[in-house]
């Protein structure tokens, strides 16, 4: 599903992101199971993680991502719409963490909702308030990704628990002239391939027993090298997409913001889209996979580095669980 065919489109004014203050490093790892810092940097490219304060909820690290987002944007949190959080990791399954954020921010003329698409749940959410702020419904939004992914990790799997981190991106998006700000979404899905990665337990299938918390499988369980193969395929396919419908050529792109799985898999797509390493923004190393948080923590640090500038035309780039893949396409 792809296009921008409102009457008008969506700005980023306000970028925010907030990571958890404990590190885990690879060494930390390597006495919690069978691995190794090398292994898991030539693997992942991975060398620390951040990992959510006992405390702290995905409601509170999206809090501090959106309190900073709605700063930077200037605007009154009085006048926000609408409040998406992109999450697989809800402080609980009711009320929303959508919920909870707008209360703590004030902001108590939006609509809030939470939504599911694993890692390109930022991606999905900031797709979804621009439709509605491009068609004219709304005019200011909130979308936040959000994980505490280590609430969710099995610790006794090497295979997983090395890649994952917490923290949580926002964005505040306002109504702007068509052919500003968003030109281009994308959004796929391919149900099909669900168990490639998933969380098995928990839900209304495999509820809460003690036979399934014995078994594992309220842990997150993947396939690593199935995962793998698509990955890089599907974040090309749809960036292309993305350019063709907005009628932009890759040559015209600033910077691509891809989901931080893998540095395998952002140094394929990155030779695939024919960019330089200058123009990729890489966190991986210092967060690890962050899921639907990967990307607005990017933006974000990009953002505050002082080199993106207004003009800038930028391609971020998602995939993840679901099979879910998807992408937007701004200028800055
Ligand atoms: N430390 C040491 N050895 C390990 C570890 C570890 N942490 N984990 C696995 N191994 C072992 C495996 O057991 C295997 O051993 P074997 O050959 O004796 O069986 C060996 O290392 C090789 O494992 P592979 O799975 O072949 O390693 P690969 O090169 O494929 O890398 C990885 C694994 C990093 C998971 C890679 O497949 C990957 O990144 N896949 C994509 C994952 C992804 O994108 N996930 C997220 C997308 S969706 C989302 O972001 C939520």
């Amino acid at each position: 599903m792809s296009g921008n065919s409102g009457i008008g489109s969506a700005k980023i004014t306000g970028i925010g992101y907030y990571l958890p203050e404990k590190i885990l490093t690879n060494f930390d790892l390597e006495k919690m199971v069978d691995t190794s810092d090398e292994w898991i940097v030539t693997r992942s490219g991975i060398r620390e993680r951040r990992i959510a304060a006992e405390h702290e909820a995905a409601s509170d690290l999206a809090y501090e991502a959106a309190k900073m987002a709605v700063e930077k944007a200037g605007i009154d949190i009085k006048d926000v719409d609408l409040i998406i959080v992109a999450t697989v990791t809800p402080d609980m399954t009711l009320p929303s963490t959508a919920c909870i954020i707008q209360e703590k921010l004030g902001a108590m003329k939006a609509a809030a909702f939470d939504l599911s698409a694993a890692c390109s749940g930022f991606i999905y959410g900031v797709a979804t308030a621009q439709s509605m702020i491009g068609i004219g419904h709304i005019k200011k939004a909130i979308v936040v990704g959000v994980e505490v992914l280590s609430r969710i990790v099995d610790w006794e799997d090497r295979a997983t628990c090395v890649l994952f981190g917490d923290g949580a991106g926002a964005v505040v998006l306002e109504a702007c002239e068509k052919g500003e700000g968003i030109i281009g979404t994308y959004m796929q899905s391919d149900g099909s391939l669900g168990e490639l990665l998933y969380r098995p337990g928990g839900g209304t299938r495999l509820p809460f027993n003690e036979e399934m918390i014995r078994e594992r499988q309220h842990y997150v369980k993947m396939k690593g090298d199935g995962l793998f193969k698509i990955a890089v395929r599907s974040m090309v396919d749809a960036a292309e997409k993305t350019l063709d419908e907005a009628g932009v050529k890759k040559k015209d792109i600033d910077y691509l913001i891809p989901h931080q799985a893998n540095i395998r898999i952002i140094e394929g797509v990155r030779k695939r889209l024919k960019l330089e390493k200058e123009q990729v923004v890489v966190n991986i190393d210092r967060v690890g996979n962050t899921s639907s948080a990967s990307i607005p923590i990017a933006l974000g640090e990009l953002n505050e580095s002082g080199t993106l500038k207004k003009g800038d035309l930028v391609i971020m780039v998602a995939f993840g669980g679901g099979l879910t893949w998807g992408s937007i396409l701004f200028r800055n």
